[in-house]
């Protein structure tokens, strides 16, 4: 399931961020590549230990962990401290795959990459070119979204960020470990948590068979999830 998430970060909040990214030290991108992906990365990033990506990256999980719809689509468990890329002209990120298994900056738990996120922090029309496509059961989809919105899809999906043909897309991209590793039961859980809430909208969330149903979420999540 691919998902888009609307305005995580306020168009201010953008604004903000992209302010300080903008006089941040950029790096070639190739560095953190692995070995398959280094053959087709060519774009700039910031390095994971400078301490404006860590506040920055602080301040998007913060948001994120307010986030209903991101929470009820992910059910996160772990994530990767967030990472900023920069593509400007020429630059891109063919055909990949993202690795498995990631170490986080501080070497402690490592983390099983189940679902990626892009947090698109440029305007699509301030740069030409730069969607992300993501290949999924149902063919190719293009993703290039306003300033402050994030797609969330599986960490499964082969995807590429096509050339950029002008101006500069600058985003944030990271990666979490879920409570629930299938993509199969956690995209059910998320139609029953949606349903749930629709329910509960129209018959009040007090309604016995509201009350009923929010009991079947937890115990699937109870005998699904890791943690
Ligand atoms: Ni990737």
């Amino acid at each position: 399931m691919l998902i888009t998430i609307p305005e995580v970060l306020t168009k201010d909040e953008v604004a903000q961020v992209r302010g300080v990214l903008d006089k941040s030290d950029w790096q070639d991108g190739s560095h953190t590549a692995g070995v398959q992906s280094a053959q087709v990365k060519r774009n700039q990033q910031l390095p994971v230990d400078s301490e404006n990506a860590q506040q920055i990256g602080k301040y998007i999980l913060q948001a994120l962990s307010q986030n209903a719809l991101f929470l009820s689509a992910a059910l996160p468990l772990r994530f990767l401290p967030p990472m900023f890329n920069k593509y400007e002209t020429a630059e891109t990120f063919g055909v990949h795959v993202d690795n498995a298994i990631r170490v986080p900056p501080d070497g402690q738990q490592h983390i099983r990459t189940d679902l990626s996120m892009t947090l698109f922090l440029s305007e699509p029309e301030d740069y030409g070119g730069g969607e992300l496509v993501i290949e999924d059961h149902y063919g190719a989809q293009e993703v290039k979204l306003a300033a402050g919105d994030m797609v969330l899809y599986p960490s499964t999906s082969l995807h590429q960020v096509r050339p950029v043909t002008r101006g500069a897309r600058v985003s944030s991209f990271f990666w979490l470990q879920s409570m629930i590793r299938s993509n199969e039961q956690r995209t059910m859980l998320f139609d029953l948590d949606q349903t749930i809430q629709s329910l509960g909208a129209d018959l009040g969330t007090t309604h016995k068979d509201v009350v009923r149903l929010t009991g079947v979420y937890h115990n699937l999540i109870r005998t699904w999830g890791e943690t």
